[in-house]
């Protein structure tokens, strides 16, 4: 199969059209049984759910070309039961877990021109979402729905790829306690825009949120979890109610109990710990692992001490061990790769 003409090395992360997309419907309480189009663009009621009260949840996973050139994605089923779960806290009817695999199949195999071929440091990112389609005016559910999944291919999150990056603790919050942190909801992302812009504007690259109620909590940031490395060479990874729980990180909690010997602390993660850790670094789909060098809290500066250069070591083996797996350098668990 003849690749597309892409400078695939150079691909930041953004949209590029591609050629399929997959569709379905939801309409009298049950599933079409859903198809690829070449149709990018969405018509839709001026008063669809989605549009009056931000009734819409998404996913994102990749797909990768391995060193003996296959397709691969990764626990997409784990992608699934995370969609369904963000269906069913904001009243949308849940997508079948099998069938939402079956569509990344679909939707990769027919853009398979666009995966970005092994070493070149670029993947495809698999969109899928969900959105209320009918007409709502009173605030209640839509009664029908529409499933779609795109893809793109993309570089790196943070410009400058494996470079540590310097974050902020953020004056906002982005999810309140028992609210929709920990799904995957467009309305907390539009949460986190201004939060965003403004950590930009300031010369920062994230924002760290802490936990809405105490504020003394690590909680994540606007698109990834956190993981710290203490100087006994433990990964602790916070644990709250109010984040997403990220596919990244559950798996490298596997990766450094059982491919690196280490000893893994998911639980509650004070602020004032985070100067004492000696690695940091966000975990994420999109940002696969990006290494923190340095947190800024009002002014007060925090040194990561891995430094402002380079991924700290045991970062580094994270991240190896991790995109070696993705990448079929190293053999995976059972279950975790799906060849298309
Ligand atoms: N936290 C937030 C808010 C995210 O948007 C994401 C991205 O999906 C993650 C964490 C990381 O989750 P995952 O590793 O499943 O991509
Ligand atoms: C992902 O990592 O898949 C996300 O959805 C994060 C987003 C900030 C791009």
């Amino acid at each position: 199969m003849e690749k597309k003409d892409l400078d695939w090395s150079n691909l930041g992360f953004g949209y590029v059209k591609t050629d399929k997309r997959y569709v379905s419907n939801f309409k009298n309480g049950a599933w079409d049984e859903g198809a690829l189009t070449d149709d990018a663009d969405i018509v839709l009621n001026e008063c669809a759910g989605v549009f009056q009260y931000a009734q819409t949840v998404f996913e994102g996973l990749k797909a990768y070309t391995t060193e003996d050139g296959h397709i691969v994605t990764f626990r997409p089923d784990l992608n699934a039961s995370r969609l369904a779960d963000s269906a069913r806290r904001l009243e949308m009817p849940v997508f079948p877990e099998e069938r939402f695999v079956d569509a990344v199949q679909k939707v990769v195999e027919a853009n398979a021109a666009y995966v970005p071929p092994y070493g070149s440091g670029a993947t495809l990112y698999i969109r899928p979402y969900m959105m209320g389609t009918n007409p709502v005016i009173g605030v209640k559910p839509a009664d029908e729905y529409q499933f779609r999944m795109f893809c793109t291919p993309v570089g790196p999150y943070f410009k400058g790829g494996a470079k540590p990056i310097t974050i902020r603790v953020s004056d906002y919050d982005r999810a309140a306690p028992c609210g929709t942190g920990n799904i995957k909801a467009g309305l907390n992302y539009a949460m986190s825009l201004h939060a965003i812009v403004t950590a930009h504007a300031d010369g920062f690259d994230e924002n760290m949120y802490l936990d809405p109620k105490t504020r003394t909590k690590v909680e994540e940031t606007g698109g990834a979890n956190f993981i710290f490395v203490t100087k006994d060479n433990k990964l602790v990874t916070p644990k709250s109610d109010s984040i997403l729980p990220s596919i990244t990180r559950r798996s490298l909690v596997y990766v450094a109990e059982h491919y690196l010997g280490m000893k893994v602390e998911h639980r509650e993660v004070y602020f004032d710990e985070v100067k004492d850790f000696a690695e940091a670094g966000l975990c994420g789909t999109a940002a696969v692992i990006s290494p923190i060098g340095k947190i800024v809290d009002h002014g007060k500066e925090i040194l990561i001490p891995s430094g402002m250069e380079e991924m700290g070591p045991v970062t580094k083996k994270l991240y190896d061990t991790l995109t070696g797996i993705q990448m079929g350098r190293i053999e995976a668990p059972e279950g975790w790769i799906k060849r298309i």
